[in-house]
């Protein structure tokens, strides 16, 4: 049973709370997905602690090290060959990845972003959904593509924004939707549950993204 699952590593620069939610969910005995893998940029990042304190091997590739991005993706395409990854979750890794390496996984490669896709790509999502006035926010799982936080959308969550929010609080109730959507949308992939139609992903079939609310 368990070689049937699809092996899985994580990329995470930091926290890895995301990464807990997957090693939470591949845990579970009916997951499609094991994660072999938890690799990461930052010998510090607490992402690596949770790995191994799942058993999980870590593999740390400081880009730090590398005369350039070729390179550093050279040495991380090296560790997720030598265990035969097969899907790659971005969690938190904030390394910007070239075209050539996206493409290697192409539907293959999953990223998590605190927006709701296409609104507010790249960083400081919450602060801006704010500054606007957004009635709502939320964030998205995505297959990933070159350009940044672009490509086919898996599931959404939707958060209402409340007039007591700060960036902090807002960002807080994300994610934890982020917690519930990322476990969500490996388990389709690794289930070969996803298609992509055009730049579509369609799930069973039909259109995505799923959208979720925070009431689900
Ligand atoms: C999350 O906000 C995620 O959406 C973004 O980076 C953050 C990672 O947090 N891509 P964590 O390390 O998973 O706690």
């Amino acid at each position: 049973m368990t070689e049937e699952r699809r092996r899985i590593a994580v990329l995470v620069s930091g926290g890895g709370s995301n990464l807990q939610a997957l090693i939470d969910e591949c845990a579970k005995p009916d997951s499609p997905a094991r994660i072999v893998l938890v690799l990461s940029n930052n010998a510090d990042a607490f992402g690596l602690q949770r790995a191994a304190k799942a058993g999980i091997a870590t593999a740390v590739v400081n880009h730090r090290d590398f005369p350039d991005r070729s390179s550093f993706e050279q040495a991380i395409s090296r560790e997720l060959a030598a265990r035969d990854v097969e899907i790659v979750c971005l969690a938190g890794f904030m390394r910007v990845l070239t075209p050539g390496f996206v493409e290697n996984w192409h539907d293959r490669m999953l990223n998590i972003h605190p927006s709701l896709l296409p609104a507010y790509k790249g960083l400081h999502t919450h602060e801006r959904a704010l500054a606007d006035g957004m009635a709502e926010h939320g964030c998205t799982v995505h297959l990933v593509r070159p350009a940044l936080d672009d490509g086919p959308l898996l599931i959404q969550a939707k958060v209402p924004v409340l007039p007591e929010d700060d960036a902090d609080r807002l960002a807080a109730r994300v994610l934890v939707q982020e917690h519930r959507i990322y476990p969500a949308a490996l388990r389709l992939l690794a289930a070969d549950a996803v298609t992509v139609d055009g730049e579509q992903a369609l799930i069973n079939g039909r259109p995505g993204p799923l959208i979720w609310t925070d009431a689900d």
